[in-house]
């Protein structure tokens, strides 16, 4: 690993502080070095409106410490008056010789790293793809303005979510549903279906749930309306796309009501119907070593008629954590 791959490590680890306290914004750790090369200050963005990690950084130096020397950020350095002012303008103040970034800001209203060039500091960009995948979330939230969606599936070593008669109850361990509830919680909505309530009646206790309800079948009894606010996507409020609500409005909705992540439960048809849509960005696979050994068992995904291998969708996984006695692999959609 080079000095370059070092210090934005470090970034990617003081940004990852951030975590659930920092969106809309993007998570950001810097990093930096005197001219020496002796690393004389770190910060983290640490809160949404709070400083950018660089200002946090910048500002803990007394004295002109960072003078000729490298400023590392995992992301570009703003340029435009936000919530705070542009952490170029300190960095060509603090007269850094250098500033390494890991990726480009999406935001357009960004150009930081022209400000620099333009100030004579020398600008170099090292591991993009990591901080990229780090700043996912944020990326899909600033570009296609709709929010990062998560599909959890449970299922069998034979992909299914229940057996024909529709009996599911408990496909996975004690362990992992006590997962799950710990998952909702690093979400700003949980997304489900019509049929998954009727057939469940979960309580999928959360502070903000979104039903897919075309007909208004859900009972008004059902769990799920006891706790949490709730939105119900309807005929009544939302366009139909082939006759069914029409998933991409839902989601462009739910994102200009401050939801940047949600986390879909549901069973095959919804989670077959995203995943050919491209509405899914990612997947927690529970995986119980069961199997059903029926083809007539409900699939996690249906709905695509995929003739050839190679059209099947693609993802990488990143994860993979044992859990009681079932798998959980965390795979994200690369096509
Ligand atoms: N193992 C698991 O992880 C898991 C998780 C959840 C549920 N489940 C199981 O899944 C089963 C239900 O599965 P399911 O396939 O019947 O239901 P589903 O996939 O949860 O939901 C289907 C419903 O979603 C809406 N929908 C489907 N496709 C759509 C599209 N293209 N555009 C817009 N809306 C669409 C429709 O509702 P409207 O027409 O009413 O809008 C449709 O009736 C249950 O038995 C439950 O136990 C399993």
């Amino acid at each position: 690993m080079n000095i370059d791959e070092k210090y934005m490590r470090e970034c990617f680890r003081l940004a990852q502080k951030g975590y659930g306290r920092v969106l809309p914004n993007p998570m950001v750790g810097c990093v930096v070095l005197d001219k020496t090369g002796t690393p004389v200050s770190k910060g983290y963005h640490k809160k949404y409106g709070g400083n950018h990690a660089e200002r946090d950084a910048l500002l803990k130096l007394k004295n002109n410490e960072a003078e000729g020397g490298t400023l590392y950020v995992n992301l570009e350095p703003c340029s435009h008056y936000g919530k705070t002012p542009p952490c170029v303008d300190l960095i060509i103040e603090r007269k850094l010789k250098r500033v390494v970034i890991g990726m480009r800001d999406v935001n357009p209203k960004v150009d930081g790293v022209s400000r620099l060039i333009e100030a004579g500091i020398c600008v170099d960009m090292v591991l993009e793809e990591e901080a990229k995948f780090l700043n996912r979330v944020f990326i899909k939230n600033m570009t296609r303005k709709m929010p990062y969606v998560v599909l959890k599936t449970a299922i069998t070593m034979d992909g299914k979510i229940s057996t024909k008669t529709g009996s599911s109850k408990w496909i996975t361990s004690e362990e992992s549903r006590a997962e799950v509830y710990k998952m909702r919680q690093e979400f700003d909505c949980i997304l489900t279906s019509s049929n998954t309530v009727i057939a469940d009646n979960p309580k999928m206790e959360h502070q903000f749930k979104c039903i897919l309800d075309k007909d208004l079948r859900v009972n008004k009894d059902a769990e799920i309306l006891k706790q949490g606010r709730i939105y119900i996507a309807s005929g009544k409020n939302t366009p139909l796309k082939d006759g069914r609500l029409d998933i991409e409005y839902v989601l462009k909705e739910l994102y200009q009501k401050g939801i940047c992540t949600v986390f879909a439960e549901c069973g095959g048809t919804l989670a077959g119907a995203m995943l050919k849509s491209g509405l899914i960005d990612e997947i927690y696979q529970f995986i119980a070593p069961k199997i059903l050994n029926d083809n007539s068992g409900l699939s996690c995904f249906t709905g695509d008629n995929i003739l050839n291998i190679s059209d099947a969708k693609k993802g990488r996984f990143y994860d993979i954590k044992k859990i009681g006695p079932d798998l959980l692999l965390k795979c994200v959609l690369t096509t």
